[in-house]
């Protein structure tokens, strides 16, 4: 009976998002995924850590179909989209909202315009709707009034947060977060955590977080993936992550942890 009931429990609370099965991909000679199997669960905080060109990038724009597999799928919501017309991918990118590596704004556009570039392009919404809903994005990361500004007159935390607000223009299901607080003051770090925690609590999305930032892991993950040689090497809880003693981890985690 209590077995019964642990095991309801527990299938409620874990419906699979994303499914990312026996991933593959090799850019010439370069084997960068080489069988990266990871369930993403509906509303968890996902952080994905590992070493600088170990392929976290690249994983990510596989979950939006940004690149193709040369073996293996992701299925969204029970769906492969390696298998999908452009037309149903690209609906199915209308779930997500990505942050780029590097804020990647346009230069040339206000940031109002940055942030209701997805909205004029992809929705029938008027002039007026989209400016409404740039205004309160930007109030939601925390920078209102600044829709006439353009990229150039930004911090690299404003533009970190004008991004943020662009990636979650569309009212996404999925946030995919590439180094959100790399080149970031600490102060400005703990901001953009608090910012993913807030967006996660408030608007109920699943968050999927690419870090070299340690002390993010601990302030954000409800689970940890590690990649290592082409795979992910350690899945858990972020007090299972400094509680194991897996010789590459610890080495890992002490370098990190020297860095910052
Ligand atoms: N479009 C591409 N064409 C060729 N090689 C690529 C391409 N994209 C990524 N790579 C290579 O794939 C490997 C993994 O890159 P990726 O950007 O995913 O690393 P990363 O783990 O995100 O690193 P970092 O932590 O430095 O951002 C690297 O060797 C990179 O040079
Ligand atoms: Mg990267």
């Amino acid at each position: 009976m209590c077995f019964e009931f642990f095991f309801i429990a527990n299938s409620v609370n874990l419906i699979r998002m994303i499914q990312i099965q026996n991933l593959k991909k090799r850019f010439g000679d370069n084997e960068v995924l080489t069988g990266v199997n990871l369930d993403i669960h509906s509303g968890e905080t996902l952080v994905i850590i590992g070493k600088s060109g170990c392929g976290k990038s690249v994983l990510l724009k596989h979950i939006i179909g940004l690149l193709m597999p040369d073996e293996g799928t992701v299925i969204i919501e029970g769906r492969s989209i390696n298998s999908m017309t452009r037309k149903e991918l690209f609906a199915v990118r209308k779930k997500f909202g990505f942050l780029f590596q590097g804020a990647a704004l346009f230069d040339s556009m206000t940031v109002e315009e940055n942030v209701g570039l997805a909205l004029k392009e992809n929705t029938k919404m008027t002039n007026a709707e989209i400016s409404r809903v740039v205004a309160e994005k930007l109030e939601l990361v925390g920078l209102p009034g600044t829709q006439k500004m353009r990229p150039s007159d930004l911090s690299g935390g404003m533009k970190k947060r004008v991004s943020l607000a662009r990636a979650i223009s569309t009212d996404p299901q999925c946030i995919l977060y590439d180094e959100p607080t790399t080149g970031l003051d600490p102060v400005m770090s703990d901001n953009i955590d608090e910012l993913i925690k807030e967006l996660a609590q408030k608007l109920k999305v699943t968050s999927v977080v690419v870090t070299h930032d340690i002390f993010s892991v601990y302030e954000i993950a409800s689970r940890v993936a590690m990649m290592e040689g082409g795979k992910i090497y350690f899945t858990g809880t972020p007090q299972e992550l400094v509680e194991t003693n897996d010789t590459e981890i610890r080495t890992f985690l002490n370098r990190t942890d020297k860095k910052i």
